[in-house]
């Protein structure tokens, strides 16, 4: 048996190398390099190529060059899960052979979800739900619980992924819950289970197995402090599709969005709420990221996002308040941060309001996270709002992306957006000026559109 290799991944990139060194030389990251140690199958790639190169001579099953006209599409065989929020995000259902990361923090309802959905496959799409965290019982106790059928659900405790995978070829299931990936080690590695090489090695055999015999494989990732899933990213290159699980701790609503899909969008999607029978899907999401204020209040505006198919209305809260620090916090929550500190220095030069001595902290209500420019309109008039202790004008919804010059530019989708805001009763709507109706209106709410922030500030009055 060949000697066991050991080799250095970073955990922040999944780059590979050959020894240690303090600074990652493909994304630049220090102290990021893990030894992991090569199983002889991996070390053993390149003696693989040199296999591969001498079959090269004859034509029989070698790679060609072909034509993209001359490729027969094969469409993937898709399944509905029969969980339409979750078959949104998956891109149009459960692709056959895909392998899908399942990634949130502890308790947020990982393993309810995926065990519901075992439930809902039922009978027609065999599967296994194989557990490192929790014993039979509390499975089934959990099954029971969700109201799910128990006579197709079939489970397995094991995290040994030789015995895993032993057990599911001899009864070769169509969909694979691994829960949760962190657990599972394999006997060809001594390192501890939960460590980089393991979770690396594991996740490749089932990534493999996925693609050799066609089953759909579930992993299940915690998600480190820092909001990467634990584990190197590499875990994120291997795989087809990553999945992230989030909410407010407070909030019964969570959102499954979709980070990376192979086959699908990545911008989807899918909204749930908690119940005491598990997750119930919220198929008409649009308002209930709005929280309930009896009256205006100073330091908020609504926004309508598009994040995936559909419009949805969040409210952008921020807080400004006197800085007893020499560098003032800027803090956002749902947020992108460093686009939240371009808004404070165009709010400066372009608005003619300055924040450099105030904490400001900004968030999203309802634990979602908007990633669309469309947010920068939002929370500048937020800020400005909260700054000057004055609420916006009541019934009223703003969004636009604010560029460095201080112009307000259009956003995709404008029309739909306006219309969904109409449709809440939304009375008066602050918009770039492109994404504006000509005859200013929408239904009964009144459209005003703005070119530059001074207008937007403006039209706050
Ligand atoms: P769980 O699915 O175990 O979370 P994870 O696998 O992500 O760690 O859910 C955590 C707890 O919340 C569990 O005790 C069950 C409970 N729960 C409900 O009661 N209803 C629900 O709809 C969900 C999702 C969870
Ligand atoms: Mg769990």
């Amino acid at each position: 048996m060949a000697k066991a290799k050991t080799a250095y991944v970073c955990t922040e990139c999944g780059a590979e190398h050959n020894k240690w060194q303090g600074q990652c030389v493909e994304c630049g990251v220090w102290n990021t390099l893990s030894a992991i140690v090569l199983t002889p199958a991996s070390a053993a790639k390149s003696s693989m190529g040199a296999q591969r190169s001498s079959y090269a001579g004859s034509a029989a099953g070698a790679p060609q060059i072909t034509p993209l006209t001359a490729v027969a599409l094969t469409t993937e065989a898709r399944t509905l899960t029969g969980i339409g929020e979750l078959d949104r995000v998956l891109g149009g259902g459960l692709v056959q052979g895909s392998v899908v990361l399942v990634g949130g923090d502890p308790g947020i309802g990982k393993s309810t979800l995926l065990l519901q959905m075992l439930g809902t496959l039922g009978a027609h799409l065999p599967s296994v739900y194989v557990t490192g965290e929790e014993s039979l019982s509390q499975v089934a106790a959990r099954a029971q619980r969700l109201g799910l059928p128990l006579e197709p659900l079939r489970a397995l405790a094991e995290t040994c992924i030789e015995r895993i995978l032993e057990q599911a070829m001899a009864t070769r299931p169509r969909v694979l819950v691994i829960d949760s990936i962190q657990t599972i080690w394999t006997e060809l590695l001594p390192a501890a289970p939960g460590s980089v090489s393991q979770v690396r090695e594991s996740a490749a055999k089932l990534t493999r197995f996925a693609k050799e015999t066609g089953t759909s494989v579930f992993l299940v990732g915690h998600v480190t402090k820092e909001g990467g899933i634990a584990g190197p990213r590499v875990l994120e290159h291997m795989v087809d599709a990553v999945l992230y699980f989030e909410g407010e701790a407070g909030s019964r609503f969570r959102v499954l969005r979709a980070f990376k899909n192979r086959f699908g969008a990545v911008n989807e999607l899918g909204v749930f709420a908690m119940s005491d029978k598990g997750l119930r899907e919220v198929p008409n999401p649009s308002a209930i990221f709005l929280s309930t204020h009896s009256g205006p209040t100073s330091g908020s505006a609504v926004m309508v996002t598009r994040e995936g198919t559909r419009p949805l209305l969040v409210e952008v809260q921020a807080l400004v308040d006197q800085s007893s620090l020499g560098n003032p916090r800027r803090f956002a929550l749902g947020l992108d941060q460093n686009r939240l500190a371009m808004l404070l220095a165009v709010l400066h030069r372009h608005g003619g309001v300055a924040a450099y001595d105030q904490d400001v902290f900004v968030n999203v209500v309802g634990g979602i996270r908007v990633q669309e420019t469309a947010a920068d309109l939002p929370v500048v008039l937020a800020v400005l709002s909260s700054l000057r202790d004055r609420p916006l004008p009541e019934q009223a919804i703003v969004f636009g992306e604010v560029g460095l010059s201080g112009e307000i530019r259009p956003v995709p989708n404008g029309e739909e957006r306006l219309k969904e805001a109409a449709h809440h009763g939304f009375r008066r709507a602050i918009v770039p000026k492109a994404n504006a109706p000509k005859k200013g209106r929408v239904g009964e709410m009144e459209v005003i559109g703005v070119e530059r922030l001074a207008e937007a500030i403006e039209a706050c009055r």
